[in-house]
């Protein structure tokens, strides 16, 4: 009798608590939210088309730290550091974009649309802005209220396929899942330090990754060679670097990509035929892509009264 109570608890439970989040969930509350974010979005990317990539990155170490919650956002204090603390402190960038967005949403709604929504927002629109796919995404997320510099626990460029499958696995999404979220890697930068190794000494060989293409190599030497000052960057898609397709697959299938888990995907037996089969079809992409993203912007996310609507996405109220 407990077991059924329990089992009928869990069936009844689990819908109430994903249907929190809804398409339009401030349709009476804030009917022009979306819009002021679009606006702010595609005149920040008429400026700089390289939003879309610092959005993206953004919403997914937001997403997989302590879930979409915004906790990427929060500003170190001296005695607390924040997630953005973390090293290399030079990945995550847009915040002001974000910032712009709320300045706008709280003069016309206040205390009303959540940061954590905003960052899932943005990103969709400057998804959609580089040429990707447009999909309508669920809101009513709310920020959290914790962001801790010890939690920060990302997969790293230089993961196997499997190590990563295992991290991407505990978020709930499966390798196919995964080998298309990577697909972010369709725009952006990375800083060679990153990298730098497959270029001049891998796994201590003396010699390049022998899975890179020699004149990518070459390239890549010059770009981040000892003549270059600070740590330079190159485009994760040598391709179409700006352009949210399905042409970062076709780039590492032809051993042109730059962080290692990138090149895995092609080479491992595991993940090989997904590449192979995005190359071939820029829909399939485009279509998985969205649900994907739709996916992440869904984990461990607060709803109901849980956690708080920021007023100023940096600092808890
Ligand atoms: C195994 C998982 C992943 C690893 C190891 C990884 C690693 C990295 C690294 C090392 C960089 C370079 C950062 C820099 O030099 O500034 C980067 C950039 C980027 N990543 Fe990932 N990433 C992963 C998954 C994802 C996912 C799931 C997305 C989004 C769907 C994403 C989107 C991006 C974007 C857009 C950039 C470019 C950022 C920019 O231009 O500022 N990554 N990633
Ligand atoms: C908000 O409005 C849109 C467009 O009319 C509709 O598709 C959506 O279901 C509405 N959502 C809610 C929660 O009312
Ligand atoms: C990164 O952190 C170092 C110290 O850890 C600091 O000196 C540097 O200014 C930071 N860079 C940025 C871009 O915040």
């Amino acid at each position: 009798m407990k077991k059924i109570t329990a089992f009928l608890g869990l069936v009844f439970l689990l819908p109430l608590a994903l249907g929190d989040l809804k398409v339009g969930f401030y349709n009476s509350t804030c009917p022009q939210a979306e819009s002021i974010v679009q606006q702010v979005v595609q005149s920040r990317f008429q400026a700089d088309r390289s939003i879309t990539a610092a959005l993206l990155c953004m919403h997914f170490h937001d997403c997989f730290i302590r879930g979409c919650d915004a906790s990427i956002l929060i500003d170190s204090t001296d005695s607390i550091p924040s997630e953005k603390s973390t090293g290399p402190n030079l990945t995550v960038r847009g915040f002001e974009i974000i910032d712009e967005v709320k300045k706008n949403i709280e003069a016309a709604c206040p205390s009303t649309v959540s940061c954590a929504d905003i960052i899932t927002l943005a990103t969709r629109d400057a998804v959609f802005f580089a040429g990707g796919p447009s999909y309508d995404v669920a809101t009513g997320r709310r920020d959290g209220i914790v962001s801790a510099r010890d939690e920060v626990n990302l997969p790293g460029p230089t993961f196997s396929v499997s190590q990563a499958q295992q991290a991407f696995a505990a978020k709930g999404f499966t390798l196919t899942e995964m080998v298309t979220l990577l697909g972010g890697h369709t725009v952006g930068i990375a800083h060679c330090g990153f990298f730098q190794d497959r270029i001049s000494n891998f796994r201590d060989s003396g010699a390049p990754d022998p899975s890179m293409d020699p004149s990518l190599v070459a390239k890549l030497k010059v770009t981040c060679g000892a003549s270059s000052s600070g740590d330079p960057t190159v485009s994760l898609d040598q391709s179409t670097p700006s352009i949210v397709d399905n042409k970062f697959y076709s780039e590492i299938l032809a051993k042109r990509g730059i962080l290692q888990i990138d090149q895995e995907l092609a080479v491992d037996k595991s993940s090989a035929a997904i590449v192979t089969k995005f190359t071939s079809d820029a829909n399939g992409f485009r279509q998985s892509f969205a649900k994907a993203l739709v996916k992440m912007g869904n984990v461990g996310v607060l709803t109901g009264n849980a956690g708080e609507i920021r007023k100023n996405c940096r600092v808890f109220n």
